[in-house]
C-alpha cells in the first residue's frame, strides 16, 4: 500500500505537517510506503477550466492536461492508494494552495458520465486533515464544521471514501511574547507545554494505521 500525504501550509514545522508526519509514522508503522509533499516546493497554476479533462474519445479524458509541476505529482497520485489531504483553516476555509491543488486534483474524476464513479483510475482512500486556531466551540458556531464536511464529501464522491480529521486550538507563534496577540487564550496558548497534545498526535497516528489497515 502506498499512502502519499500533501500538506497546503507552508509552515514546514507547522501544525499541519506535523500531523501530516504523524499520519506517516502511523502508515509505516502497518507497513506502508509513504511520500510527504509540500505544495509550497511546487510551482503551479490554478485550474484553467480547459475542460480536456472531460473531452470525449481522448487521450486526456480523466486527465489534468496543465503542464507544470503539479503534472508528475498527479502522476503519482494515481499510483498511491490512500490520498491525505492536510490543510490550515484560512478563513473558515482550506488554504488557497489546497484549494488550487484540490480544484485539479479533483475535477480531473468528477463524475459528469452518469456512472456515479467517474474517471478516477481506482477508488482510493483518503483522509482531510485540517488545524485551526478556533477552539471546538467556535469550529461549530462559525460553520467550519459544515465546510469541512462538506469538502470531506466531495472527496468521499470523487476519490473514495474520506476520513475528517480536526486539530482545533492551535498553537501559532513558539514565542508569544514577540507578537501583537491578545486574545483570551494568550496565556494558556503561550505556557503550553506540548504544543499539540499528545491525544491529537495520536489520533493523526492512528488515522495513518486505520488507513492502511482498513
Ligand atoms: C491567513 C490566515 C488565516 C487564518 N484564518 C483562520 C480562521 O479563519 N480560523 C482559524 O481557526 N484559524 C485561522 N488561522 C490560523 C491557522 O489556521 C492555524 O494556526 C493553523 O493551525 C496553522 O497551521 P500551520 O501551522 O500548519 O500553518 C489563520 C491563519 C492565517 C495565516
Amino acid at each position: 500500500m502506498r499512502l502519499i500525504a500533501v500538506c497546503g501550509s507552508a509552515r514546514k514545522h507547522g501544525n499541519t505537517a506535523k500531523m501530516l508526519h504523524q499520519v506517516i509514522k502511523g502508515a509505516k508503522s502497518v507497513g506502508a510506503e509513504t511520500e510527504f509533499v509540500n505544495l509550497f516546493d511546487l510551482n503551479f497554476k490554478d485550474c484553467i477550466g480547459c475542460y480536456s479533462c472531460k473531452l470525449k474519445n481522448s487521450k486526456s479524458y480523466g486527465h489534468c492536461v496543465v503542464d507544470d509541476e503539479l503534472k508528475p505529482l498527479l502522476r503519482r497520485i494515481e499510483e498511491s492508494d490512500v490520498i491525505v489531504l492536510g490543510s490550515p483553516i484560512y478563513y473558515g476555509n482550506l488554504s488557497g494552495q489546497m484549494r488550487s491543488f484540490t480544484d485539479r486534483l479533483l475535477f480531473q474524476y468528477l463524475d459528469y458520465d452518469g456512472t456515479a464513479t467517474g474517471p478516477k483510475p481506482k477508488d482510493f482512500k483518503t483522509a482531510l486533515v485540517a488545524t485551526m486556531n478556533v477552539n471546538d466551540e467556535i469550529y461549530v458556531e462559525r460553520g467550519f464544521k459544515d465546510t469541512l464536511t462538506n469538502f470531506a464529501g466531495i472527496m468521499s464522491r470523487t476519490l473514495g471514501s474520506c476520513e475528517l480529521l480536526t486539530l482545533t486550538n492551535t498553537v501559532q507563534f513558539d514565542d508569544y511574547s514577540k507578537y501583537v496577540y491578545l486574545m483570551p487564550d494568550k496565556e494558556e496558548k503561550s505556557n503550553r507545554v506540548e504544543k499539540i497534545p499528545a491525544e491529537d498526535l495520536q489520533k493523526a497516528f492512528d488515522l495513518g494505521v486505520r488507513l492502511i489497515k482498513s
